[in-house]
């Protein structure tokens, strides 16, 4: 296939590219990516040169460049978003533009170019906090924050488009994900990397939120499937059907990196915090999918991975990063 993918610099989008070109080797993949303080082209380093893989820099809000790079391509795939809860509750405007009016701007070039595929990559954040049982692809979205409210719009666009245009959309609303590049700002990579320094790990509230963990490439294995055997207009929840509180959490990355729990720090709660995120995933395993990672030894190869890749992450954390977190923590 060739795929134009977007966001492809970020975190799970990387993952995805190295994971599409490792297991079909006759694919190629265009990266359009605005890099924006998430983006990161190290994230790819090892496909730079490789002549299936191609960077464009720029917006999927710009209409003209989306239907330059996506001319000829069978499907794309729409990771490009502005990711950040936190970041969204103060500057929202990037995440309205990105996250629901840059997926208009995909679901018409592939209308207009007639490209056979778009995957929508959603998010269990649209479908807001659940105090028991599981969202199904049936529940109703009731986002709570600017971030999810975006996503939402995103989300509900692209299957407007296939109900009246017949826009081949599909759409995936997966869990949260944990692994190798993921921006340090969110809350794995951020507690790893602080506790690595002995600094402190600022948990929100009473730490007894709730989300579902999924390895980035069990999420990379389903998001290739979806895009290949997907049912045209059809959602699909991709979660790891693993619950942790975010306090049991911390303890588990502080006993991994033999750092004390005198480390964990209460901060205020984040404004209209989500208490819990939890998904029901039967139908994308009726597809024949399975998450093939089990938590606690993704984890710990996360943790690894943070702890052998300081010059990956430290660059980031003395850079845009160290401004944003003085703000955002000096607020708690
Ligand atoms: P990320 O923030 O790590 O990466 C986002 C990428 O999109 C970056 O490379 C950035 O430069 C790029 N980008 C942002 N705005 C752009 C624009 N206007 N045009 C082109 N590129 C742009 O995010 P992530 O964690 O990799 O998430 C990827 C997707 O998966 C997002 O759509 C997110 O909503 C969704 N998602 C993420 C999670 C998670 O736990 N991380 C869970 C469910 C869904
Ligand atoms: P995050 O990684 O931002 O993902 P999301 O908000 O999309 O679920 O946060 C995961 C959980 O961790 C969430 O309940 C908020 C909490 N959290 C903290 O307690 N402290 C932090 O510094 C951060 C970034 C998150």
């Amino acid at each position: 296939m060739r795929l134009l993918v977007t966001g492809g610099a970020g975190f799970i989008g990387s993952n995805f590219i190295r994971h599409v070109l490792a297991e079909h080797p006759d694919d190629t993949v265009v990266n359009l990516d605005k890099l924006t303080y998430a983006g990161n082209r190290a994230n790819l380093a090892d496909l730079e040169g490789d002549p299936r893989y191609t960077f464009v820099r720029g917006d999927i809000c710009d209409g003209g460049l989306v239907r330059e790079v996506a001319r000829g391509v069978d499907a794309v795939v729409s990771f490009a978003a502005e990711s950040h809860v936190d970041r969204s509750l103060l500057e929202p405007d990037a995440f309205l533009k990105t996250n629901t009016y840059g997926v208009y701007v995909l679901a018409e070039a592939v209308r207009e170019l007639r490209i056979p595929r778009l995957v929508q990559v959603s998010t269990d954040e649209v479908y807001g906090p659940i105090a028991d049982g599981a969202a199904t692809e049936e529940s109703p979205l009731r986002p709570t924050n600017p971030y999810s409210a975006a996503k939402a719009g995103g989300d509900l666009l692209a299957l407007a488009y296939w109900r009246t245009h017949r826009v081949p959309v599909v759409v995936t609303r997966s869990s949260n994900n944990f692994g190798p590049y993921q921006y340090p700002e969110k809350v794995i990579p951020l507690f790893v990397t602080n506790a690595l320094d002995d600094r402190p790990l600022p948990l929100y509230g009473d730490g007894r939120q709730v989300r579902d963990w999924i390895y980035v490439l069990d999420n990379c294995t389903a998001l290739d499937l979806v895009l290949r055997k997907g049912e045209t207009g059809e959602v699909y929840n991709v979660g790891g059907s693993h619950e942790v509180e975010n306090l049991a959490l911390t303890r588990e990355i502080l006993r991994l990196l033999g750092k004390p729990e005198t480390l964990i720090q209460p901060v205020t709660d984040r404004p209209g915090h989500d208490r819990r995120y939890a998904l029901d995933s039967s139908k994308v395993a009726r597809l024949g999918w399975a998450p093939r990672h089990p938590f606690a030894a993704a984890l710990e190869a996360t943790v690894r991975w943070y702890r052998e890749h300081e010059a990956w992450w430290r660059p980031i954390k003395s850079g845009e990063f160290r401004a944003y977190y003085e703000q955002q923590y000096a607020r708690r």
